[in-house]
């Protein structure tokens, strides 16, 4: 059980299952994130997966500033941040398969997308005028209180720039966003546990489908449920329509799979090696601890891409567990349009 101090008062919260570090606000961060969310502006918050670029979801203005700010394509839905599945049920259209995942899952890095309710008062811009919409509880202290104060769910992309790396710390908001007109209030709660987006799943059916892997293994999935996950999004009526080819990219090119690097270039090294001495070279892992290595990738190549050399190099990832978020990022990362 991890603690959060709020209003200097010892705030424990039951949910919380995570949060290893103290964190420390000052006294009226949260009132004043409040009122700003009900303001209909912006606030950057800790999540256990990344920071997330909240506004209120029920209103068109300020999710419509989400989508400017970031400068994403109007055409990719966000996700609907929760405080509870009883709420949830009051958006979207439940399944079984949704409440048992729910139950397991949740709070966690676990996004399902359901069909939304008509008649819930959410902006259509959240869904880009999608008749589904993607839900999640997220597993941190700080966002858990905002969601059960602000009483309606949060609309929250990953708050960096469409494309770029997502942040796991607040700093990389605060220089992601330094140069706009329309900053975001940043709440700092420290660097993010798990460091991967949420898993998302289409719930609609019987059968869970795979529509983008994250921070949820889907062997874990297996484990506490027996229910196993389609892989073929093929299957799936829907797409997550922004699994962008080119996503995650940091400026320098990127190159995967790389057993032994020249001596030239940055790498980002998976277990022991006796060739990283180099200060751009970068030990993601190295007890090859897929969680490590997960909560290590952005900042990492974040950290690599500032050494300007002509090519981050990656050791090989395994394709199993957290493997396989890890390497979607990265194939995803080193994708050229040209
Ligand atoms: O861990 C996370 O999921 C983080 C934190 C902040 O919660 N959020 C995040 O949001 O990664 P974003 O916007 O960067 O990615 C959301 C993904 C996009 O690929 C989008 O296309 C997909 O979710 N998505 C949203 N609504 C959808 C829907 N109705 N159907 C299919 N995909 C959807
Ligand atoms: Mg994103």
């Amino acid at each position: 059980m991890g603690n959060i101090f709020i209003n200097n008062k010892y705030f424990i919260s039951l949910k919380l299952k995570m949060t290893k570090n103290k964190i420390f606000l000052s006294d009226d961060t949260l009132e004043k994130a409040l009122h700003l969310l009900n303001s209909g502006k912006l606030v950057a918050l800790p999540t256990e997966t990344v920071y997330g670029l909240a506004a209120d979801a029920c209103s068109d203005k300020a999710v419509a500033s989400v989508f400017a700010l970031k400068e994403r394509p109007a055409f990719n839905p966000l996700i609907a941040h929760f405080y509870s599945p009883e709420q949830i049920k009051e958006y979207t259209e439940i399944t079984p398969l949704a409440e048992t995942l729910l139950k397991n899952f949740a709070p966690g890095p676990l996004t399902l997308v359901l069909n939304r309710k008509r008649t819930a008062p959410l902006s259509d811009l959240v869904t880009a005028g999608l008749d589904t919409l993607a839900v999640r509880i997220p597993n941190h202290p700080i966002a858990q209180y905002l969601l059960e104060k602000f009483g309606r769910p949060l609309a929250a992309p990953s708050a960096n720039p469409s494309e770029t790396l997502s942040p796991t710390q607040a700093s990389h908001v605060k220089i992601a966003f330094k140069n706009s007109k329309n900053r975001p209030f940043i709440i700092d709660g420290g660097p993010c546990q798990q460091g991967l987006e949420s898993t998302i799943l289409d719930a609609r059916g019987d059968t869970p489908i795979l529509l983008r892997p994250g921070g949820l293994a889907l062997e874990e999935i297996e484990r506490l449920t027996g229910i196993s996950v389609k892989l073929d999004p093929q299957d799936s009526k829907i797409r997550s329509p922004g699994q962008l080819k080119r996503h995650y990219a940091p400026k320098t090119p990127l190159k995967l799979n790389v057993k032994v690097p020249s001596t030239d270039v940055a790498y980002l090294a998976f277990g022991p090696t006796t060739s990283c001495t180099d200060e751009a070279c970068l030990q993601l892992s190295a007890t090859k601890d897929l969680e490590e290595a997960a909560a290590n990738l952005f900042s990492m190549l974040r950290k690599l891409d500032s050494f300007n050399k002509k090519v981050i190099c990656v050791a090989p990832i395994p394709e199993f567990g957290l493997g396989l978020a890890i390497n979607d990022r990265l194939k995803r990362a080193s994708y050229t349009k040209y």
